[in-house]
């Protein structure tokens, strides 16, 4: 059964340009997807969507069969998803491990470790660390939480290619082993190939590659 569901979903910036133009696609926990597309085609629109950041113009999201917006689309993001966003949007006062701890109980330097943070790394501020390096506590941040859907924006996007695979191959195992449901944005077929399904997005429509 599925964990997610998107049915038939519109979605327009601006009431007259749909991005989205009737979006259906269904994800399964223990799963790892990848959404491919052009820039600019709404991949990243299609991640608020299912993590409850804006609500479709119709069409309806559902999490273990119930429409999220019934749900109640703060309580869909608090109980339910981690984000790994596009820019970060790490809390830039604090360390990885206080960023990491925000949502989290577990204790955040073995997540870290397993990343490839020094302990000295982890304790540094988050604006004193390189592009790949705050990208990867984003992800140490989505993988401590609870939540059973992990919604990733372009990852791998910072890292160079051993780092990337590295990254891919966690985010795999949490859907394999951990039992999540983990969706990720990329550009990289790489990336796409490792995934147990995936599906391109073009002209506000979405294309369903099955599982290799
Ligand atoms: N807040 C906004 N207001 C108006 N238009 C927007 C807004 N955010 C995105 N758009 C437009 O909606 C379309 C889809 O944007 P989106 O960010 O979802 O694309 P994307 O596939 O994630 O692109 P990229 O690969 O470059 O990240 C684009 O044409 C973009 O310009
Ligand atoms: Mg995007």
């Amino acid at each position: 059964m599925s964990i997610m569901e998107i049915e038939g979903v519109r979605y327009s910036y601006d009431g007259r340009r749909n991005v989205l133009k009737g979006v259906s696609a269904k994800f399964e926990a223990g799963k790892m997807y990848a959404v491919l597309g052009p820039s600019g085609c709404g991949k990243t629109t299609l991640l608020s969507l299912l993590g409850g950041l804006d609500s479709p113009a119709s069409g309806r999201i559902l999490y273990q069969g119930e429409d999220i917006a019934k749900t109640g689309l703060a309580e869909h993001r608090r109980s339910h998803v981690a984000f790994i966003f596009q820019s970060y949007n790490l809390i830039d006062y604090l360390t990885p491990m206080e960023n990491v701890a925000l949502t989290s109980k577990l204790p955040p330097l073995p997540i870290l470790e397993r990343l490839g943070f020094t302990p000295e790394e982890a304790k540094r501020n988050v604006l004193k660390l390189s592009g790949g390096q705050q990208q990867r506590v984003a992800i140490a941040r989505a993988l401590a939480s609870d939540a059973q859907v992990i919604l990733a924006d372009e990852p791998t996007g910072n890292l160079d290619e051993d780092t990337a695979a590295g990254i891919t191959g966690i985010l795999k195992e949490c859907a394999h082993k951990s039992g999540k449901c983990v969706v990720i944005v990329t550009h990289s077929n790489e990336l796409a190939k490792s995934a147990d399904a995936a599906m391109r997005l073009r002209k506000g429509e979405l294309q369903i590659s099955d599982g290799r």
